[in-house]
Order: structure tokens, then sequence, then C-alpha cells
């Protein structure tokens, strides 16, 4: 049996018709920048996530990237942040300009120890971003209380999260800012690359829009160095054909998610642990299992696709060495990348493709 760890063509089987149409649609109006898809989306996303402004963008890495320099973080600040990420979340901060600054994680959650966050504040400290991996937010209340308590913005990096909640609230409605990816793999994946901010403040909105389009406002004057960070409308397209079916595909992976985590139970397989504050949308589902790798290509061998996110953390990343931290400085989120592994968790997944995943796990065990 195969088990791919994720399906696409299985998903597009379903809307097919739908997505043709609507891209034939925007090809047919020729509004090939902007436009009205564009604008329905951002409408929407803006109220599925609770706030009031939404701008689309390029893509999440430029959601992120657009966020800090519209709220004029650069040269000789620093952003908190969590090694254990995404590269991009790290990327978008050093080109920039400012400083990335870790804090390690909390190794139930893998998200952002918030504990750890007033220790790690200097005088040049402008933004806290925690990230809201796997699908599950970051603990925010105390991430909230310090940043307030210090006047530092907070950006979510909500790439991986649309839609989850804490405490009832939604993912980006609770920093300054939230950014979210459309990439394909993503539970709200575009045709291609996407992404959003969401955010309640409406000079920061009218910023993020100027920088989505070089800075210029009005058009050939430029009083900010922006970029191009537009949402292609054909991505807008596919993506209005697909929310509709966002929280019946993040129920589906939730079920699938209940699933694992029964059969695993009582097992080696240490499987995620979902804070009762927070509903996840499982746009990963990683267990933490000993000897790791070895799983890892046995699976593989055995016709089930997983992947590790992430073997590296970003303070041992080469291109990051000019931070100057080392081997030991963040030993959660190292151990963790040594022995965390993802799971198929697709919402069209059937169980005995399921069955046949914890099956073979399980044995391999014995
Ligand atoms: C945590 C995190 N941050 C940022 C990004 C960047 O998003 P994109 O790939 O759309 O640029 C991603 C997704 O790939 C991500 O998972």
């Amino acid at each position: 049996m195969q088990v791919p760890l994720l399906d696409l063509k299985a998903q597009y089987a379903t809307i097919k018709d739908e997505v043709l149409a609507a891209v034939s649609e925007v090809l047919e109006s020729q509004r090939c920048i902007g436009g009205p898809k564009v604008a329905e989306l951002e409408e929407k996303i803006a109220a599925i996530s609770d706030c009031k402004f939404a701008v689309g963008v390029s893509s999440g890495t430029d959601a992120i990237l657009n966020s800090l320099m519209s709220l004029d973080i650069g040269v000789g600040n620093e952003v908190i942040t969590t090694p254990f990420t995404f590269f991009s979340t790290v990327g978008c901060i050093a080109r920039t300009g400012a400083k990335p600054v870790f804090v390690d994680i909390d190794p139930k959650t893998y998200n952002i120890n918030p504990a750890l966050v007033e220790d790690a504040i200097a005088d040049i400290t402008k933004a806290i971003m925690p990230v809201h991996l796997f699908g599950q937010m970051a603990d925010m209340d105390p991430i909230t209380k310090v940043a307030q308590k210090y006047n530092l913005a907070v950006i979510e990096d909500a790439a991986q999260s649309i839609t989850s909640t804490y405490k009832g609230k939604k993912a980006g409605s609770i920093g300054t800012a939230g950014c979210f990816s459309f990439f394909p793999s993503k539970n709200l994946g575009g045709i291609g690359d996407g992404g959003m901010i969401v955010t309640n403040d409406e000079q920061l909105y009218n910023r993020l829009l100027i920088m989505r389009n070089h800075g210029s406002k009005p058009k050939y004057y430029h009083k900010y160095i922006g970029g191009n960070f537009r949402l292609d409308p054909i991505q807008a397209a596919a993506l209005l054909v697909k929310l509709p079916h966002l929280d019946e595909w993040s129920e589906r992976r939730r079920q699938n998610a209940a699933y694992y985590d029964e059969k695993f139970a009582g097992t080696v397989v240490k499987t995620p642990y979902i804070s009762p504050d927070c509903i996840s949308i499982y746009n990963q589902y990683v267990i933490r299992v000993p000897n790791r790798d070895e799983l890892v290509a046995h699976l593989k061998e055995k016709g089930i696709g997983c992947e590790i996110y992430y073997p590296v953390p970003m303070h041992l990343q080469k291109c990051f060495e000019y931070l100057g931290y080392g081997e030991g400085d963040f030993p959660e989120a190292e151990k963790a990348a040594k022995e965390v592994m993802a799971l198929p968790i697709y919402p069209e997944l059937s169980e005995e493709q399921m069955k046949y995943v914890v099956d073979c796990i399980n044995v391999y065990f014995i």
C-alpha cells in the first residue's frame, strides 16, 4: 500500500470543475493584478479570523516580511522568536537587517516557551514573533502580557494555523499582525504560492497596502521602500473555491489525529500534545519516537510518506552562524529536532491507510 504524506490530487479531484471555472473567470476578465477576487478573499479571511482587515500577499514569507517592514523593524532592532520553525520566520527578520533573538521551546507543544521571553528582551527589542507550529497556537496570554509591558509588537507567524484557536480567539487576531501562508500543503492551500496578513490596526493596514506595492502612494511617489508583495488573483480565485471546505477539511484532520492518538496510546510513540486552551487544525501530525531516523527509513520502504519538521533548529543553521549561537543553547529545540517526525494526516486519508501506518509503526517497535 502507498500512503503519501499529502495527496493534493485527491483533494483537487473533488473541486476540479469549480477551480477551473474560477481560474477561467480571471483569465477571461484579464484582471491579472489585484481585482475583485483578491478583495473578496481578503474580506472573507478577515472575517474567519475575527479581524477587521486583511492584505493578500505573494506568500507566507512575504506576509512576515511585509509585516516587519511595515512596523519599521530593521537595522538596530531585535526580534524574539523560536529556533524551532520553518526558515522563513527567521530569514525574514534577518533580511530586514534586524537581529533574530531566540528563546527555547516548550517541549510539549514545540511552540515558543513564553516563560523565557522576558529575559531575552533588550532596549532594542521591537517585536516578539511566536510561531503557531503544526496547527496549534502558541500560549498567547503571557506573550501578550510581556509585549504590553515593554511596548513590543507581536507578529503571529500563523502560516500553519489558519482558523485554529487559543481560548476561543482565532489565530492572527491576538497580535499586532497575523501572517498566513497558502502554500499548497497548508490546510488552505493555493495552486501555487500565496499568503495573507490580518490585523485590527487600521494604521498598520494602510501601511501594509502601501508596502505591498513598492511603498508607493500615490503611484510613482515612494515615501517608503516596499516590495512587490501582491497576491495573484488566480490564486485568490482558487482559494475562494477551497475556503468553504476549510472547516470540514480541518475537522477531518482532527478525526484522523484522534484515530492515531487512540491507536498509539500506551506505546513508545509520543502523540501530539494539544493544550486544553487550543483547538488545533493539525496542519501536521507530529510524533516523537526513539530511533527516529531508522523509523523514517523503514516507513519510506513500506511506502509511507513521512517528513522531519525540522531537522536543524535555526540557531544551528550555517547562515545564522554570525548570531553567535551554538550547540546546547536551546536544548529542547535541539532534542525535538532529533526526535520528531510527521505522519500523513491529510483529510482524504482512508481508515485502511491509517491502519496500515499504525500497524507498520507498532510492529516496528515490538
Ligand atoms: C511556520 C512557517 N512560517 C512561514 C512560512 C512561509 O510560508 P510560504 O511558504 O508561503 O512563504 C511557512 C510555510 O511554508 C511556515 O510553515
